[in-house]
């Protein structure tokens, strides 16, 4: 017999009062990634045949961020049952079932999604499943009641249940399978008479015991059901992620001298026998290759790293930075849309932007490519072998040939020719003995004050 089609219906249009946010609560990033997007992903997994995201009014940001999916406008927000029939109209050709996501659970995995879609199509086909889980303090989750025979008879909201309720230990995640005409039957038929005064989809459960219809509950792991609803629960969801990336990163090879302390995005890409020292921070879009050396307090984003190299302590990728082979970038080092040459070295105190370094190029400390003229962005390059001396400043755009030496302290604002030497300095001032005049000067108390120049107002 053929499985009988799917529908996700993803909710987040909820004024996420607990969150004390203007934008939606579910555009929240979660190592990096929005936890709408987590949730998308889940859904993905089931392969519905089409999902259709509530949203809020002016959640333009979310309706982006979910495209092509359909979205359906739930104004004003009555509760998730009044959202769920928001989307009624963007499921009318559809025939199948139904799965409702809360778009706030981001960890729910795509296999606990599949028992539940499993638990619906066994024969006996019950009416509605739930996915439930257990948790030592279940605090404002709504609670699964069971009858005798371990159907599921009621699901009662904490801030509606009596004190023996409130005892259960078996939590409402949100996600409910239920085939689309008894869906939109029983929700026609709940009403906002609670605690909240808002429309449960939950009620639903009750609704179809009193119909004679059983419901089951489905249980799944708690870590992967936990509802963001405070900024304290986006927290503890950024714990969770960041523990599960330090886990993947140490599988993968790397070696995390202290996980805790080293913060993943959710797209980080760790080589094998990569040593990442305390306190560094990955931001989204790294690539790491094989055998580099991060140490502490670097901060890396939109950035790759060849094999070998060593970066830090102290340094900064930004976006577009590429580092060579055997590369070093060394404390108080930005490195922004340039590229650095295999074996190429930036030690100390150095601004690379918009810039292309060849490989083995020595670029000094205090060196800054001036790539902004307050308009425009412009681009330096440096030819291999180059030497650039301490505090140059490199005024792009601006080429300094192979082999070239600028030397220190230069401001560079023409093309440098392979294999020469430049440098601008002002004519050197030397009085010899000058210093040991003016002590004695002082010492007499002859010498003047030096002089101090007046600014008129
Ligand atoms: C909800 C459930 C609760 C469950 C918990 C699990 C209900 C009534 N309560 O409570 O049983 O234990 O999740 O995390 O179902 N939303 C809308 N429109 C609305 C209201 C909410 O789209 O009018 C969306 C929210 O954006 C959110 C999701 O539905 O993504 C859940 O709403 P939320 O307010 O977080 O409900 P909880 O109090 O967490
Ligand atoms: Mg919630």
């Amino acid at each position: 017999m053929k499985k009988s089609a799917i529908a996700a219906v993803v909710l987040a249009a909820g004024r996420a009062s607990r969150m004390k946010t203007q934008v939606s609560k579910v555009m929240h990033p979660i190592a990096g990634r929005s936890t709408i997007d987590y949730v998308m992903t889940a859904a993905a997994a089931l392969k519905p045949e089409l999902t259709v995201v509530v949203v809020g009014k002016g959640m333009d940001d979310l309706v982006q961020a979910v495209a092509p999916h359909r979205t359906a406008l739930q104004s004003p927000p009555l509760g998730t049952g009044h959202a769920v029939m928001a989307a009624k109209k963007a499921l009318a050709g559809f025939k199948g079932d139904v799965v409702v996501i809360f778009g706030d659970t981001p960890f729910l995995g795509a296999d606990t999604l599949r028992r539940v879609m499993a638990a619906k199509r066994r024969k006996p086909a019950p009416a509605v499943v739930v996915l439930g889980f257990r948790h030592e303090t279940p605090g404002s989750y709504a609670r699964l009641v069971l009858g005798r025979d371990g159907t599921l008879e009621q699901i009662v909201e904490a801030r509606d249940a009596d004190a023996e309720t409130l005892k259960l230990d078996l939590c409402n995640s949100g996600v409910v399978a239920v085939e689309k005409d008894l869906l939109f039957s029983l929700l026609h038929r709940i009403s906002p008479k609670n605690a909240q005064g808002e429309y449960y989809l939950t009620d639903i459960v009750g609704l179809a015991r009193r119909d004679g219809r059983t419901c089951v509950a489905v249980e799944g792991p708690a870590e992967e059901l936990l509802g963001i609803n405070s900024r304290a629960d986006l927290a503890a969801a950024e714990a969770v992620a960041q523990n599960r990336l330090r886990a993947q990163a140490m599988a993968g090879g790397a070696t995390l001298v202290d996980p805790a302390s080293v913060y993943f995005s959710h797209d980080t890409k760790l080589g094998r026998d990569v040593t990442v020292h305390p306190h560094v921070v990955f931001g989204p879009g790294v690539t790491i290759a094989d055998g580099v050396t991060i140490l502490s307090f670097s901060h890396i984003e939109g950035a790759t790293v060849a094999t070998g190299a060593r970066i830090g302590p102290f340094a900064r990728l930004r976006p577009g930075a590429a580092i060579g082979e055997d590369a070093h970038v060394g404390n108080f080092v930005e490195i922004k849309a340039a590229k650095l040459g295999k074996g190429a070295k930036a030690n100390h105190l150095a601004y690379i932007g918009d810039s292309e370094v060849g490989a083995a190029a020595n670029i000094g400390a205090g060196t800054i490519t001036c790539n902004y003229d307050g308009f425009a962005k412009h681009r330096t390059e440096i030819g291999a072998g180059a030497f650039i001396g301490s505090n140059a400043a490199l005024v792009a755009p601006v080429r300094i040939g192979a082999r070239a030496i600028v030397g220190a302290g230069s401001v560079i604002s023409s093309d440098i020719p392979d294999d020469a030497i430049a440098m601008t300095r002002a004519p050197l001032k030397m009085l010899a003995g000058g210093a040991k005049r003016f002590r004695a000067g002082r010492a007499k108390g002859g010498a003047k004050r030096p002089k101090t120049t007046k600014t008129k107002r």
